[in-house]
């Protein structure tokens, strides 16, 4: 792999052995993945502060700056943690401390979660602490390369920014975050971004639960590759867009997909895949539409339902606001929570959404979720999500049954304790 003078001086220890240490792991991360070269980075999206039994050892045998090296350098070494270099953020991680007595979260975990925040704010970690990054300020532009986690903000940074990453992992975004770079290859090339599958949505797709089973079906069929998908596509907004690419990153490892006419790196079909012919289409009609639904309630079985889930990704001001509307007097039989961006619940807060929700025995959280932190209301059997990635992976996590549909759908069901949604 080609190297620049300045990785080779980081290489050679010119910033310090950690830094060093960064570089090796991005140098033999590279050469496996066989990148000519790194490229610049200045906007790394990771998980540094999440808490776990494997940090919390760490931390009690040899301190936050051996936790760094080991979890996010693949360093065994003594290593002294310098600032981030280029601009760092801390994606989705554990409940933080007013989640106590509301999510069965161990208290040590909320604890270690505190000062992991501490440690690596004072490093210079941006603590948004969502897997919505995009939401909550952080913007990359157009062309920017990028170095970062969490599959759903992969596939929005790429599709619907047009920024480029790769879905990174603990160590190769602690690496970028002390250095600056990663390696040039995957969704980093012009050549790998143009679309491989054409998808022709033949039934109208203009809410978010269409959004989400249209993404599911999408993630389905092509896998790891590059859907474009044309058709009765209403525009969509940033909701709708979460949902889709959640879906798609879901049932499949799909990182980039195109709209032609929507998505910035496709103003037509044709320049959604470039070079290469443009394939048969594959069509998403009732049928399809019928069985995506069906896949996504497979495994629900009785209708009680304890437990609702919102916010996943975690939920934009917009979908807070509508979900206060629905719930503005009611009161609930099932538990529900919505997860939120912490600085977006600070902005629901303050446009009095929150104590709507509240008032109805709902709860707003920030910083983690269920699937992430393991962790949903004691005695929860069954439970419904307008998600379909909640959907997908909250039952084999937690053992429990789910029904997907719409936020109605779900609003009803905490609200009667039955789900009742049917696909129209
Ligand atoms: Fe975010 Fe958790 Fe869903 S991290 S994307 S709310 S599974």
């Amino acid at each position: 792999m080609r190297l620049s003078d300045d990785d080779k001086a980081m290489l050679d220890g010119a910033e310090g052995p950690a830094v060093a240490a960064a570089m090796d792991l991005l140098v033999r991360y590279g050469q496996a993945l066989d990148a000519e070269q790194l490229c610049d980075v200045r906007n790394v999206a990771g998980t540094m502060t999440q808490p776990s039994p494997v940090k919390a050892r760490l931390v009690r045998e040899g301190g936050w700056h051996k936790a760094f090296a080991v979890i996010n350098l693949d360093c065994d070494d003594e290593l002294e943690i310098p600032d981030m270099r280029v601009p760092t953020c801390q994606l989705q991680q554990g409940f933080g401390p007013d989640s106590a007595g509301v999510v069965p979260y161990p208290a040590e975990m909320i604890k270690l979660q505190s000062e992991a925040e501490a440690f690596y704010g004072r490093k210079g970690v941006n603590i948004l602490a969502t897997c919505t990054p995009y939401q909550v300020g952080n913007l990359p532009v157009r062309g920017e390369h990028c170095a970062w986690m969490e599959s759903s903000a992969v596939i929005y940074a790429n599709s619907v920014l047009g920024a480029r990453t790769n879905c990174e992992g603990t160590a190769s975004t602690g690496a970028a975050s002390l250095t600056g770079r990663i390696p040039c290859w995957g969704n980093h090339l012009a050549e790998n971004r143009y679309g491989t599958h054409l998808i022709d949505a033949t039934v109208p797709i203009d809410d978010p639960m269409e959004w989400g089973m249209l993404g599911y079906f999408a993630g389905d069929l092509v896998q790891e590759a590059r859907p474009v998908v044309v058709g009765e596509l209403a525009i969509p907004d940033l909701l709708e867009l979460k949902h889709f690419g959640a879906a798609a990153a879901s049932s499949g490892g799909v990182e980039l997909y195109h709209l032609p006419g929507i998505t910035p790196e496709a103003p037509t079909v044709e320049a959604a895949f470039g070079p290469h012919s443009i394939p048969d289409a594959v069509a998403y009609g009732r049928g399809e539409r019928q069985a995506m639904y069906e896949t996504l309630n497979g495994q629900g079985s009785s209708t009680d339902v304890d437990f609702v889930l919102l916010g996943c990704p975690h939920a934009s001001l917009d979908q807070v606001r509508m979900t206060a509307k629905l719930l503005d007097g009611k009161r609930l039989k099932a538990q529900l929570w919505m997860m939120v961006p912490r600085s977006l619940k600070t902005a629901a807060d303050r446009s009095g959404y929150t104590e709507i929700i509240e008032a109805a025995g709902a709860r707003v959280l920030a910083d983690s979720c269920p699937a992430m932190s393991r962790a949903a209301p004691p005695g929860t059997r069954v439970f419904a999500t307008d998600s379909a990635k909640q959907a997908h992976y909250l039952p084999a996590i937690l053992g429990i049954e789910a029904w997907f549909g719409s936020l109605e759908d779900c609003i009803d069901a905490a609200i009667n304790g039955r789900w009742r949604g049917e696909l129209e």
